[in-house]
């Protein structure tokens, strides 16, 4: 099959199986049903239409052709998300932000406005500035001192009598869109990009009861690992592969049960998945509910599973260990979480938006992802993680840390803990994936998907397959 035929989405609502939930394991509708505090409209929303069931070709993760056309059609065009605002405070603070080949530089001004620019000297093409970095007044290339200020402007070339053709008007650094959402800090290398609110369609309304601007950054690791950037964002858009890849899970998420949903709305595109969590899995062999009350409790306060034994009385089902989590997060971030339901504060939430960006949503997992091509190589690619904490009610955030910068060995669990060990779980299969689609057999003509619990992967093929059409 050409890498470019896909089946195309079909609106109707279909009557199909959507994941189960038993006594024990129940799926997440029926929990929600039991919150005792209200769920937003937005997070009971359903919208999860057949997709179909056709195959996703091989090639769309490894061809140097596909990719090359990738590079064109979507990342030079697509509105992307390059660091927190907190990671650039101020002014002449600066962000490096390099995809598929290409870099950027992200700089916030005098008047704490921010800029995008291609990050290239427009004397001989040397790359203008290296690697991110604090206070800059401006930016003076390593290679003859051609310098720009932060507002792009050319301030300053040596020799002015011999370039009787440079006009320093002319010479501004190129610019990219810029935009911020969240407190995240967007470009689009298409200075002509509709704004990002025309990408970003209704998604935004779905975090006014969670505002991810009033959040701040406690860690953002940087990870380069040797599979293509899809093959990285899909092992995060469905739960089906806990059963195997996070087994220790499973005593504590009903994987099962988990919600999946997709919004086309034409220039924007994103989807959802929602799964309960501190309830056991029906895959679990030895989980009860109160063992996984206790094995949530035991993750939140850092503890190992086996010190899950140590419970305290007054918690004994979700609703009390919903309760318990608002008073010691209260506790810690000085925010108030009265109002927040059980679901947002104990269920793993997670929205996409094309092509790469994965907010979650929630207390339940609180995390950003985002993947994107390294070099102009279909086979490796960046992730980026964001654990963001919400900033006190009153007074101002902490400082954001340094990026943390990995290498495609390097683990995540000794910088972040026991959540990395499931970010380790998750990378030890991506190279391998990215391997096997290299050795594809040619029959069946391309990769599998389940048709809900994996709907999200099969959408994102779909509006990939849309943009890559667009000419
Ligand atoms: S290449 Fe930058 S100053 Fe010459
Ligand atoms: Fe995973």
């Amino acid at each position: 099959m050409p890498i470019d035929t896909m089946s195309t989405i079909n609106d109707t609502y279909n009557d199909y199986q959507k994941g189960f939930g038993t006594e024990d394991s129940p799926n997440w509708r029926e929990l929600a049903g039991k919150d005792a505090r209200r769920i937003p409209a937005t997070l009971l929303e359903e919208n999860s239409p057949n997709l179909g069931s056709a195959k996703i070709p091989p090639g769309r993760y490894t061809s140097r052709d596909y990719h090359r056309e990738e590079v064109e059609k979507v990342w030079k065009r697509t509105w992307q998300v390059v660091c927190r605002e907190d990671e650039i405070p101020n002014p002449g603070d600066h962000f490096v932000y390099d995809v598929a080949g290409m870099s950027f530089l992200i700089v916030r001004t005098e008047d704490n406005e921010f800029k995008g620019y291609w990050n290239v000297c427009l004397h001989r093409g040397r790359k203008l500035v290296d690697k991110s970095g604090c206070g800059a007044k401006g930016f003076r290339c390593a290679y003859h001192a051609w310098s720009w200020d932060l507002k792009g402007n050319l301030a300053y070339y040596p020799g002015k009598w011999d370039f009787p053709d440079v006009e320093a008007e002319k010479f501004g650094l190129r610019e990219t869109a810029i935009d911020t959402w969240g407190g995240f800090i967007f470009i689009n290398p298409d200075a002509n990009a509709k704004p990002l609110a025309n990408h970003m369609g209704s998604m935004p309304k779905h975090f006014e009861s969670w505002p991810l601007e009033k959040r701040h950054t406690l860690w953002h690791v940087q990870k380069r690992i040797n599979a293509n950037w899809k093959v990285g964002i899909e092992a995060f858009l469905e739960a089906y592969h806990v059963v195997q890849t996070h087994p220790q899970a499973l005593s504590s998420v009903a994987e099962h049960g988990t919600q999946y949903d997709v919004w086309d709305e034409g220039e924007a595109a994103f989807s959802r998945l929602i799964t309960p969590t501190a309830v056991p899995s029906d895959h679990s062999k030895e989980g009860t509910p109160l063992g996984a009350i206790a094995d949530v409790w035991a993750l939140l306060n850092g503890l190992r599973m086996d010190e899950a034994n140590s419970l305290p009385e007054d918690i004994y089902d979700r609703a009390t260990l919903a309760e318990w989590r608002r008073h010691s997060l209260g506790e810690m971030t000085k925010a108030d979480y009265s109002d927040v339901p059980d679901a947002m504060m104990l269920d793993s939430i997670q929205y996409w938006l094309f092509p790469n960006f994965c907010p979650w949503f929630g207390e339940g997992l609180p995390l950003i992802y985002q993947f994107r091509p390294d070099a102009d190589d279909p086979d490796t690619c960046f992730m980026d993680v964001w654990m963001l904490v919400r900033s006190p009610d009153e007074g101002p955030a902490p400082v954001a840390p340094e990026v943390i910068r990995l290498g495609p060995d390097d683990k995540f669990e000794p910088h972040i803990g026991a959540m990395g060990l499931i970010f380790d779980q998750d990378d030890f299969n991506m190279p391998q994936v990215q391997e096997g689609l290299k050795t594809w057999p040619g029959d069946p003509d391309g990769v599998t998907l389940a048709r809900y619990q994996e709907m999200r992967v099969r959408f994102l093929h779909q509006i990939l397959t849309r943009v890559m059409s667009t000419p």
